[in-house]
């Protein structure tokens, strides 16, 4: 089967077998088959944050569990149900609709409900962490059901349970949000504000979605345009020393303080100012508006990008002494 239509890489890489289930039971079906006992699993949602780099020799899991409910709520908040095959933005809008607030910030991220507590996604401010209850998932060898709560999760800035010692085990199979009755809005991040007063419009669950939107067109490329995946790497943390030492022979340098001494750089200003951005070799390159993504503009194939990757991260290192670490799931 081809992976090309469930990557937003558009990488042509091909599975050994690919199935997609749409509750739990047909999840065990699947799994009780002795064919698959042995073999690789890979579990998929909207694949916009891996990178295929070969053929998967192996059985693909195409996570479709649909479903949003409200379970239950108290005086402030509203606990709110979604299946992990739901689209997230839509799911944003849902909530929107609803008047619930709490996920207006994360307006127009792509894939599903279900990698949303993976890496933690986050943007403007805001990270799933935030609004997050507890997810119920599968675990893929002896199947048993098993919740998380928060602390379960050990959410970290694009980190989960589920990136480490949880890795390729369960398979989140919804997640339930706690959301706001009364919001509470953060708009201090980037150009939100300039955006709102751009729109003429005060803040408020719409209008902060909406303005993120526009700010995120505006500069991040569409995967049904431009193959990517995103942000390609993280923003690096470093000590004080290094940011001070970095501020003092790059005094433009893009860092926002953390707690504990510590600073979190712009990779894209690190990858900017080392000449990459807008970059291409072949159908390979670096985004032209937001040098964090790497892009695929037609035919790369996934090691072109692993390549490129390579090249940004030595010339990064070389340059300002940083190392950066990839975000973007290599398969
Ligand atoms: P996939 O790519 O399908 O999977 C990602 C990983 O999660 C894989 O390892 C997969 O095995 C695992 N996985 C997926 N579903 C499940 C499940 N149900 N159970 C267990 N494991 C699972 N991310 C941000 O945080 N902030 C952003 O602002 C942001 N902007 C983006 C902009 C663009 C243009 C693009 C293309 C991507 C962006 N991303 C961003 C990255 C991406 O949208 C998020 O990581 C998203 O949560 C991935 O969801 P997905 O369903 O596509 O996951
Ligand atoms: N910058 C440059 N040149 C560039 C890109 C950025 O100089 O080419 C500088 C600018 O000064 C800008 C600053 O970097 O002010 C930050 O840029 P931006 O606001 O675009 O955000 P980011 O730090 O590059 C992070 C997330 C995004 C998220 C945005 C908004 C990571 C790895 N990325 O990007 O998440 O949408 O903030 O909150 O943390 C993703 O994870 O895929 C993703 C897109």
């Amino acid at each position: 089967v081809s992976l090309r239509q469930y990557n937003t890489f558009n990488l042509d890489a091909t599975a050994r077998y690919f199935a997609a289930f749409h509750s739990r039971e047909a999840l065990e079906e699947i799994l009780a088959d002795p064919q698959y006992k042995h073999t690789r699993k890979l579990i998929l949602g909207g694949g916009s944050n891996i990178l295929l780099t070969k053929d998967f020799d192996g059985l693909v899991l195409k996570n479709e569990i649909k479903g949003i409910h409200t379970v239950s709520e108290d005086e402030d908040h509203v606990y709110v149900k979604a299946g992990a095959g739901e689209n997230w933005h839509q799911f944003v809008m849902h909530c929107i609709e609803k008047g619930y607030a709490g996920l207006e910030n994360l307006s127009l991220i792509p894939g599903n409900v279900g990698a949303s507590p993976m890496q933690n996604i986050g943007a403007y401010g805001v990270e799933i962490k935030d609004v997050f209850e507890e997810l119920e998932a599968l675990h893929l060898q002896d199947h048993t059901l098993v919740s998380f709560n928060k602390e379960a999760c050990a959410f970290g800035y694009r980190e989960s349970v589920f990136k480490h010692q949880y890795k390729d085990q369960f398979v989140i199979l919804q997640v339930i949000y706690r959301l706001n009755k009364k919001p509470v809005f953060n708009t201090s991040y980037g150009a939100i504000e300039q955006e709102l007063e751009r729109l003429g419009k005060k803040p408020s669950i719409r209008s902060i979605s909406e303005a993120v939107i526009n700010i995120r067109s505006s500069k991040l490329p569409n995967p049904a345009e431009i193959g990517n995946a995103g942000s390609f790497f993280k923003n690096p943390e470093v000590t004080k020393e290094k940011y001070e030492e970095l501020k003092l022979a790059f005094p433009a340098v893009v860092a926002y303080p953390l707690p504990g001494d510590r600073y979190k750089l712009a990779a894209g200003w690190l990858i900017e100012q080392s000449g990459w951005k807008g970059y291409r070799n072949g159908d390979a390159g670096v985004h032209a508006r937001q040098a964090l993504v790497l892009v695929n503009y037609g035919h790369a194939k996934g090691e072109d990008i692993v390549e490129l990757s390579w090249q940004v991260v030595e010339s990064v290192k070389e340059k300002f002494g940083v190392v950066l670490e990839r975000e973007v799931n290599i398969i």
